[in-house]
């Protein structure tokens, strides 16, 4: 299984307030249900709480330390490595190939960062007041794949680039 991170983040690394997010981005919406849809998604339970209800088609993970705590149409976890545990076993039917999402909040993030192969990242070109951020990236332990630069609209607060990094492998020992 591959584990990758999707977020939307600030040139200020902020991705929420007051848990919730801080922008209107119709086109990050639809290109993170383009690429989440039929694979596990992993959120912590504030992220979980903030978006409100499982989102279709795809088994929500959701982690907190809260042994009580249920929601409807989600799995509950109390640890990541059982959240990732769950996502191997939903993908052990399908190819090693098949990809695990990790989509926050932040201190979902902190832990899946050095984990993750992958990373989709909808940077958003704007320092956005917030209260909640994404962890620093080490860039120089990933390449780029992807890039592509979307306008600001009516539907899009602010302009943004989408890039998709993979982590460097570290090269082979002979
Ligand atoms: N821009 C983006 O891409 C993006 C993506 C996702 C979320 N967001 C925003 O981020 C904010 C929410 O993020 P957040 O960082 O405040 O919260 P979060 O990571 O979604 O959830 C935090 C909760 O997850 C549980 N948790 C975290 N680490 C855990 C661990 N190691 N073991 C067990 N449980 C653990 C705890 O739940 P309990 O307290 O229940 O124990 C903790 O309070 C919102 O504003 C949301 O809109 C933005």
């Amino acid at each position: 299984m591959i584990l990758s991170c999707i977020a939307a983040v600030a040139e200020n690394r902020v991705i929420g307030y007051h848990n919730k997010l801080p922008w209107k981005l119709s086109e990050d919406l639809k290109r993170f249900k383009k690429l989440t849809v039929g694979h596990p998604i992993i959120m912590g339970r504030k992220t979980f709480e903030s978006i409100g209800n499982p989102l279709s088609n795809r088994t929500s993970i959701v982690v907190t330390r809260n042994t009580g705590f249920s929601a409807f149409g989600a799995v509950v976890v109390n640890s990541f490595p059982d959240a990732i545990r769950h996502a191997n076993d939903v993908t052990q039917d399908a190819d090693e190939l098949f990809e695990s999402f990790v989509i926050g909040g932040a201190a979902i993030f902190q832990e899946a960062l050095s984990l993750c192969e992958r990373l989709y990242l909808t940077r958003i070109h704007a320092v956005v007041e917030g209260d909640i951020f994404f962890p620093e990236i080490k860039m120089n332990e990933w390449h780029i794949r992807q890039k592509e630069f979307y306008p600001a609209d009516k539907k899009n607060d602010y302009p943004t680039t989408f890039a998709v990094y993979e982590r460097v492998k570290p090269p082979l020992k002979h």
